[in-house]
């Protein structure tokens, strides 16, 4: 699996750690930026992650500012994009289990970097459950 990830200045640090993380485990990453920690702007770096798992250039993707927030809005301008927010073990798997999030978007400046792998870990080993929770996303795009 390829998978695409970005932070902002807030999330570099755990990005990187990240990134040899998912390395270790035998995942393709591509790193979309910033890798730096000086002040940038988080949209920046999300519509080129958003586009490269709608154009299939990765298959999904991970996203950290500082609250979150700015990511996944900027990532859910993009249709083909469900960028699903998640602060624990239990929202990482359920942003899979019900949403199917294609992006998993974390708050970098709220969770200990533990906690971030252990939801990274959660959200890649969930199968999206289907039935209901499939007609409902398919209630998403307008
Ligand atoms: C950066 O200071 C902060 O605004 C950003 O990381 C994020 O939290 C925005 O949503």
């Amino acid at each position: 699996m390829k998978i695409g990830i970005c932070s902002d200045h807030a999330g570099v640090e755990y990005k990187a750690r990240l990134i040899s993380y998912l390395l270790g485990k035998g995942y393709d990453v591509v790193n979309f930026g910033t890798d730096s920690t000086d002040s940038m702007d988080y949209a920046d770096v999300a519509h080129p992650l958003a586009t490269a798992v709608e154009n299939g250039e990765v298959d999904r993707g991970i996203a950290l500012c500082g609250t979150g927030n700015g990511m996944a809005m900027t990532l859910n301008h993009h249709r083909g994009i469900r960028a699903g927010l998640a602060w624990n073990t239990a929202v990482g798997k359920l942003v899979k289990e019900h949403n199917d999030a294609n992006v998993l978007v974390m708050p970098a400046r709220f969770i200990s970097y533990r906690m971030a792998v252990s939801i990274v870990r959660a959200w890649l080993l969930t199968e999206f459950a289907g039935g209901r929770h499939k007609r409902r996303i398919d209630k998403i795009p307008v």
